[in-house]
């Protein structure tokens, strides 16, 4: 949540960190703003409310600068507003500072330390920078120790990471964090600094990573980590192969279309990094040796990645015959529910930095249980506190919506699931061909993004002007069911419900009135006639019923077929025609499908 960006020793300054943050937007997006100095003298704040372009606007010709920091906002404490955006400036006019996170004690600080300052906002982060402030000016600290002292206040709920610049060194960047994440970017006489390293791909492939509780001095030559005890650590760049093409939008109008259109090359993808030409899964034996001695598998995460999770554990109990529990990460937190004897932990992350799944992880670390992590973003923080790690190969999502890393992470599961099962004998593992059925999978997809139309038509007709809608479902159908809803409540602000279809009738029926959008997704052979009788009660009672059904169980007046798959994979099909309802209604309605309202991509608060 929160994008940041940093430079220091490239005359462009102004422009790379309007290019960072542009690229960072869908981070946060309700206001944003840069400092720049040029170190003659001069320095420009600008900061102002909303998106990037709203920013771009404000920069007048003459702000220009060699170093600088930047931030785009999504709002924490104090509504979206230009006071509120970063950068917060001291009141002496000193320091610079942004801010990703949450101080869990600025009001206790502020009240102690900071009774006689005038504030000019009513963020957690200003309190920081004032501080530093303070204890430069009145213990006539130096700025590294007055940013460490600022640090050592700040309480352990807190997370952060901080990107400061006092005007008196106006080459130096200091940065820190503790569970959010920051990046330095290693230039050719220049160096940056991000929260995620695509908004610095067109100016370095080669990133540093940080360890919570380091503080760094980042300047045009040098780059220097000291852990909290002042030691200095050497630590190698790591390379990111990503291609900065991969996050433009292309010819497409949006990035939510793309992505949904990229599906079938996941899937293709996927295909290629872990199945071998014979058909064997090609997964590290420790990773699997850990699994398999799992009594119980444990799957956290959060909101779509949650829904890939229960898919999950259709195939984990379906194909390993391991008990599956599938829990919300910020549920588990703080009411684990009682484990087994030989637990195994799969975390489920797009970013790989999702808060909420993070503090399960150092739980789970704590307690000293082997874990996993899948996700798309490598190195990604839940990658690293992880005990292992398998990778999407999705290429980067952006849109706010998750599309592609949803079928990612079911596809992969898949083939975990595959070759555990097969390795401990399961006869429905050893029979699934898990290339030759993901590739139909692809090709199904493939299928399904092709006919574009009828799904807008469908949106056009049904939800455009709706107050609700609901998805129901049974069994996996009702996992899908989840995320369709989902999707179309965040982009398209439908209130909507996923719902078991057989649960409808005992209260939730009592919200279906003439008109009401209810879409069935049926495309389990035993579930079938169930879920479409529940479509006859709510037609009786004047929904307007959309059927989005497997082939081989199409009837006569169905509006959406599905190519047949496998029947473990045929979520991985059903939620194409859903993603694009949401996409549809969304623009129909006249929303920014990309950057839906209040939500960002990378949800790195609790
Ligand atoms: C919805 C969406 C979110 C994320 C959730 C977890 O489209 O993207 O519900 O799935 O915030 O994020 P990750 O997967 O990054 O842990």
């Amino acid at each position: 949540m929160c994008g940041i960006v940093g430079i220091t020793g490239n005359k462009n300054a102004v422009d790379i960190l309007l290019n960072g943050l542009q690229r960072l937007e869908y981070r946060g997006y309700d206001s944003a703003g840069i400092y720049v100095n040029s170190q003659d003298g001069k320095e420009y704040l600008v900061k102002e409310k909303g998106r990037i372009d709203d920013l771009r606007e404000e920069i007048g010709a003459d702000v220009h600068g060699t170093s600088g920091i930047g931030h785009t906002r999504w709002a924490t404490h104090g509504v979206p507003s230009k006071e509120n955006a970063h950068p917060h400036v001291s009141a002496d006019g000193r320091f610079f500072l942004v801010h990703n996170g949450v101080i869990g004690n600025f009001a206790e600080l502020k009240t102690t330390y900071l009774q006689d300052v005038k504030f000019a906002s009513d963020t957690d982060t200003e309190v920081i920078v004032q501080l530093i402030a303070k204890f430069a000016k009145e213990e006539n600290l130096a700025t590294k120790e007055a940013f460490k002292k600022v640090i050592s206040l700040v309480d352990e709920s807190s997370s952060y990471s901080f990107l400061l610049m006092d005007n008196q060194e106006p080459e130096t960047l200091y940065v820190a964090k503790n569970k959010s994440p920051l990046l330095i970017g290693v230039g050719n006489g220049f160096n940056v600094v991000c929260s995620d390293a695509i908004a610095m791909l067109d100016q370095t492939h080669d990133f540093i990573e940080l360890v919570d509780g380091e503080i760094v001095i980042v300047k045009p030559q040098s780059v220097t980590i000291e852990d909290p005890q002042g030691n200095v650590i050497d630590r190698k760049p790591f390379h990111v192969d990503t291609d900065a093409s991969e996050v433009e939008k292309g010819a497409y109008p949006y990035y939510m279309l793309k992505e949904i259109d990229e599906q079938p090359t996941v899937m293709r993808s996927l295909i290629k990094h872990y199945i071998a030409d014979d058909g064997s899964v090609t997964i590290d034996d420790t990773l699997l040796d850990s699994i398999k001695k799992a009594d119980r598998l444990y799957i956290v995460a959060a909101g779509t990645s949650y829904h890939a999770g229960l898919v999950g554990k259709e195939l984990f109990e379906g194909l390993t015959k391991t008990p599956t529990e599938v829990h919300v990460a910020s549920e588990f937190g703080y009411n684990p529910p009682l484990l087994s004897k030989k637990p195994f932990f799969v975390f489920l992350t797009q970013s790989g930095e999702t808060a909420d799944s993070r503090q399960v992880l150092a739980q789970v670390n704590k307690w000293g249980y082997e874990s996993l992590t899948i996700t798309n973003v490598e190195n990604s923080t839940l990658s690293r506190e992880a005990t292992f790690t398998l990778l999407l190969y999705a290429g980067p999502e952006i849109a706010v919506a998750s599309t592609k890393a949803y079928t990612g992470q079911i596809a992969l599961e898949a083939i975990l699931a595959k070759k555990i099962g097969e390795e401990k004998g399961i006869s429905a593992a050893t029979s699934f061909d898990v290339a030759h059925e993901l590739t139909t999978v692809a090709n199904g997809m493939q299928e399904l993004v092709d006919e574009k139309s009828q799904y807008e038509q469908i949106a056009a007709n049904v939800l455009a002007t709706t107050r609700n809608a609901f998805y129901i479902g049974r069994a996996i159908d009702y996992d899908v069911a989840q995320e369709a809803a989902l999707k179309l409540k965040e982009v398209s602000y439908v209130q909507t419900e996923g719902f078991a279809s057989g649960e409808l009738k005992h209260g939730t029926i009592a919200l279906i009135e003439e008109g009401t959008p209810v879409i069935a997704i049926i495309t389990g052979a035993k579930t079938a006639k169930h879920t479409r009788s529940n479509t006859q009660e709510v037609l009786a009672r004047g929904a307007n019923v959309i059927n989005i059904v497997s082939r081989n169980l199409a009837e006569d007046g169905d509006q959406v077929i599905l190519p047949d798959v496998h029947s473990l994979l045929t979520p991985l099909l059903a939620i194409i025609p859903c993603q694009l309802l949401a996409y549809y209604t969304s623009l129909q309605r006249g929303y920014d499908v990309d950057k839906p309202r209040n939500l960002a991509k990378s949800v790195t608060v609790e």
